[in-house]
């Protein structure tokens, strides 16, 4: 049996997530949404022609909103919004961004009841719980992706530290996807098991979580635009591990009913991902600080979801 995911929003986020989809052939099936003409048709028809290249054989589709089209999907990765335009607020952008999401989400439901859902657009928190909030969807079914990618930036920036292989270092980040409100779990973080604190000292350390929190703006002020690479990437890796099954540990934005202290909020916090979506919360032990900035971090991303019922979406 073949599974089928649909990635909405062909921007940067949305085409790179859909083009390691499809080389990788993660699903059978990639359909990809936007809603400017002919957009997702011709990034599809540009990966496509790379197929006899690179060898890969997954079935493409691009669509302009035509969500019939996304029918049966098992994974569906919602990137679709609008980056900030000069003199708009904060709050006007959370508002034009979280229309945008409702209605993608209402659609896509219609399409694919049974589908899981991971969430993309920013703020991502936010958009989250808006999304799991009009959705009504048990919290395995929708999360959204940051800790993937804040975790993979953290680990990048360790292995540079420690002049280490990247794929020997383990490291998470919880907490918020924004600047101020990650945690990089450094008593956590190891290269080959070993906690970190044993191959670099507390000053390195410390700016190795600086570099992570603000990962992101950094490529922003290189690009002038926000990243695309690491963000599509950290999505099929959420999306891998839905549909082979993977049971991996993924940081993700999940819907609390306690844990961490926490309920009424969507927040990054250590998940099992597999067939099911988030299959386990994993509770595991910080310490005073830690628990002192998931706090802090929860209180930030929380006045950012107020915004949604200030302006009346929820
Ligand atoms: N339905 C479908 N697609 C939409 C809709 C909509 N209602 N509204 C906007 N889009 C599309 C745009 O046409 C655009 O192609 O969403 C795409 C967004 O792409 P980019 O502007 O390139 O943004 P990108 O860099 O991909 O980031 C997407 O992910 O990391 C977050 O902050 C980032 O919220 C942003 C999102």
């Amino acid at each position: 049996m073949g599974n089928k995911a649909t990635v909405v929003g062909a921007g940067n986020v949305g085409a790179t997530c859909a083009n390691v989809l499809a080389t990788k052939e993660t699903a059978s099936e990639v359909v990809l949404l936007d809603i400017k003409e002919g957009f997702a048709e011709g990034k599809i028809l540009d990966i496509f022609q790379t197929a006899t290249l690179l060898d890969f054989d997954t079935n493409l589709l691009g669509v302009t909103n035509d969500y019939s089209k996304t029918a049966g999907s098992d994974v569906v990765v919602i990137t679709s919004g609008v980056p900030r335009k000069p003199g708009m607020t904060r709050e006007e952008l959370i508002g034009v961004n979280a229309g945008i999401v409702k209605t993608v989400v209402e659609n896509i439901l219609k399409y694919s009841p049974d589908a899981i859902i991971i969430m993309i657009s920013n703020p991502m928190d936010t958009m989250t719980y808006l999304a799991s909030k009009i959705s009504g969807l048990p919290k395995n079914k929708i999360f959204g992706m940051g800790g993937a990618l804040d975790s993979s930036r953290f680990k990048c920036y360790l292995s540079k530290a420690l002049d280490a292989n990247s794929n020997e270092i383990e490291g998470m980040v919880i907490g918020g996807h924004g600047d101020t409100t990650m945690i990089p779990l450094v008593s956590k973080a190891t290269y080959k098991g070993i906690p970190v604190s044993e191959f670099a000292d507390e000053a390195t350390l410390k700016k190795v979580v600086a570099d992570t929190m603000v990962g992101g703006a950094t490529l922003t002020s290189l690009l002038g635009t926000s990243a695309w690479y690491a963000p599509g990437a950290a999505a099929a890796y959420v999306v891998e591990a839905i549909l082979k099954d993977q049971k991996k540990v993924v940081p993700s934005c999940v819907a609390l009913e306690g844990e961490y202290g926490q309920k009424d909020i969507c927040i990054g916090i250590p998940a099992v991902i597999g067939k099911n979506g988030v299959e386990k919360i994993l509770e595991i032990k910080l310490t005073e600080e830690e628990k002192a900035l998931f706090a802090k971090s929860a209180d930030a991303v929380r006045k950012t979801n107020d915004v949604l019922k200030e302006i009346n979406l929820l």
